[in-house]
């Protein structure tokens, strides 16, 4: 009984600072805003203005509550979502941090909150990242931030071009290691710094991800693509030369068979000026008489070769011209 009693009260307790918490911080609406703290420098609050205060331009307003004393400060900064105030960009400038969205003249708080910017923190991106190579083996390592370094794991990410997506390894910062690695395969690596969720961030920021760098049995190159690029270009020259060559050794077919088809089937082409020589010097121009004798020496034995048909051509139009 005692006990239940004591949770109890524990409960009503915890019910008791909540309801305080959010009153004498007025908390409004739990509406949606996004808070990122870039490497506890700079400070990025922002909220969707069109759907939450659709039509208004809020005021914001926050304080560091360090020492005695609050000093609200009016936004330094906004961010405009097509020329309505959507969020605020200001100084990181201590632990505890207090905002209120206002309307346009600051008479009616629309929401407010209190956080600790620590959980909120998004880290730079590595420093000074160094690969080392030994076999099959690469270590990665990065400068030590100043701060919070027992809160971030350096993640390494790596692929090859037959690797659908990234493989991964994260590991305390600031070193990491993977083996494994094929000598014959160029690899993409890339590294980032993550806040370990949830002992040190309430949401998941990592870092942006530091340039991507290629590598090939320990050999750095500027990119994965040129082993595509030269072997596709060796592939390209190959078959245009095949090409070629194939194109040449039809044309040597065609020839040849061109050849044998112009010895059989068109033995000479008869030049016309001799047919009529022959007309004009031994038959004084008589054509009937020129057929008569040409059919007398050759006969019809030969039918179809290209003189008679030449000759037969000629006497049609000497008939139409008659
Ligand atoms: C909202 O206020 C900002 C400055 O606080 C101003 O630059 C912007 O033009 C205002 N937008 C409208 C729609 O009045
Ligand atoms: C501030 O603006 C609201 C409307 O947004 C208006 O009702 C109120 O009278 C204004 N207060 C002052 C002091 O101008
Ligand atoms: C980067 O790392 C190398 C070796 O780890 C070190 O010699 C160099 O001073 C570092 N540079 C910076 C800017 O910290």
């Amino acid at each position: 009984m005692r006990l239940i009693f004591q949770e109890c009260s524990m409960i009503f307790t915890l019910v008791n600072l909540v309801g305080a918490l959010s009153q004498s911080f007025g908390q409004k609406d739990a509406i949606s805003t996004t808070i990122i703290n870039f490497n506890n420098e700079k400070m990025q609050i922002t909220w969707a203005t069109r759907k939450l205060f659709p039509g208004k331009n809020v005021s914001f307003y926050y304080t560091f509550e360090e020492g005695k004393q609050k000093y609200w400060k009016t936004c330094p900064t906004y961010l405009l979502t097509q020329d309505y105030n959507s969020g605020c960009l200001f100084k990181t400038e201590g632990c505890t941090l207090a905002f209120s969205i206002m309307n346009s003249n600051g008479s009616e708080e629309l929401f407010s909150k209190r956080l600790k910017t620590d959980f909120y923190i998004k880290p730079n991106r590595p420093e000074n990242v160094t690969f080392f190579w030994k076999d099959d083996t690469v270590t990665v390592t990065c400068n030590k931030p100043e701060r919070g370094v027992k809160c971030l794991r350096l993640e390494l990410q790596y692929k090859s071009k037959y690797d659908k997506g990234w493989q991964s390894r994260t590991s305390k910062c600031c070193r990491v290691g993977e083996q494994g690695f094929d000598p014959r395969k160029c690899y993409s690596f890339r590294v980032r710094l993550k806040r370990i969720v949830p002992f040190c961030n309430v949401v998941d920021y990592s870092s942006d991800w530091e340039a991507e760098t290629f590598w090939m049995n320990s050999i750095l190159l500027d990119s994965c693509d040129d082993e595509i690029k030269t072997q596709s270009n060796t592939v390209i020259l190959l078959s245009c030369l095949m090409a070629v060559f194939l194109m040449i050794f039809i044309l040597l077919i065609l020839l040849c068979k061109w050849q044998r088809l112009q010895k059989s089937v068109m033995p000479t082409i008869p030049d016309p000026k001799y047919i009529f020589t022959d007309l004009f010097n031994d038959h004084s121009g008589n054509f009937q008489k020129m057929l008569d004798h040409n059919q007398q020496h050759k006969g019809f034995e030969h039918p179809g070769t290209g003189e008679d048909l030449h000759i037969r051509e000629v006497s049609k139009s000497y008939t139409l011209l008659d």
